[in-house]
């Protein structure tokens, strides 16, 4: 997809990894509007990037999830490009999650970015890219994060099932599958502690694997453990 004009919403903005995309993918021209939660921080990058629009969202809010797809899509006078960058840790053993953290955990990383996902899919005539973070959870499951984990796996699994229904309309779904980047999550998570983990990328490595990847119209971007290196098609 040419990235100049490209009309996109950047949903978790307000991230590390979002902050980072959203950025590269104006220095190549795009047309960004801005979602997140944080409203200062929104702002604030807002403000860095030239006075971008920007809309709030909490993910919890599946409504909302599709609401903020409608506004950009308005604003930018139709959608070619939805990023889909937020999303919400938590660790532990599997039996001792309780079902509020798991609903929570569900809802922000599976059933939030289907939501905003259907409605991009129904807004762009014909074409676009759907490019979404999941994690390298939905291939290697981890112990002492069960519920994170099925919670990428759902997501992965979902955007493998559109991915076959939307290719004769031209819309390319893009599956991220990062590695652990230090970012800062594992100490947001919504509770426990992470286990030791070794660094796979860096955070600029991973964007402009992901700006490239929307570029040349990549369906996945995952991590071989074992090998250390990054692979897809
Ligand atoms: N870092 C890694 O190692 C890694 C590896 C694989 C996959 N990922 C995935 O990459 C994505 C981005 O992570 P990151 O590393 O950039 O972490 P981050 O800096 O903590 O960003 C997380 C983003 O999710 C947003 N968010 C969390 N809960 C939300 C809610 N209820 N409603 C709306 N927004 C919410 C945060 O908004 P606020 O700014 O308002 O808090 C923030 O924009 C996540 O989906 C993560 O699972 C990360």
């Amino acid at each position: 997809m040419e990235l100049n004009g490209t009309r996109t919403l950047v949903a978790g903005a307000t991230g590390v990894l979002g902050g980072g995309i959203a950025r590269s993918l104006q220095k190549d021209g795009a047309r960004l509007v801005l979602a997140g939660r944080d409203g200062d921080r929104l702002s604030a990058l807002a403000r860095e990037l030239g006075d971008v629009p920007t809309a709030g969202f909490e993910a919890l809010d599946l409504e909302r999830c599709a609401a903020v797809v409608d506004e950009a899509a308005d604003h930018l006078g139709g959608l070619d490009l939805l990023v889909v960058a937020f999303g919400v840790a938590a660790f532990g053993p599997g039996e001792e999650a309780g079902d509020v953290i798991i609903e929570h955990l569900l809802t922000v990383n599976t059933m939030a970015p289907m939501a905003m996902g259907r409605r991009a899919v129904q807004r762009m005539d014909g074409s676009g890219t759907l490019a979404v973070i999941s994690a390298i959870l939905a291939d290697v499951p981890t112990p002492g994060m069960a519920a994170y984990s099925a919670s990428k796996a759902g997501l992965s699994a979902w955007l493998t099932a559109l991915r076959g229904e939307q290719r004769r309309r031209g819309v390319t779904v893009f599956d991220i599958r990062p590695p652990h980047i230090e970012t800062g999550l594992a100490g947001r998570a919504l509770e426990g502690e992470a286990p030791p983990m070794k660094e796979g990328a860096t955070r600029d490595e991973l964007v402009g694997l992901v700006v490239d990847g929307i570029r040349d119209g990549r369906r996945e971007l995952a991590f071989d453990l074992q090998k250390r290196e990054w692979t897809g098609r």
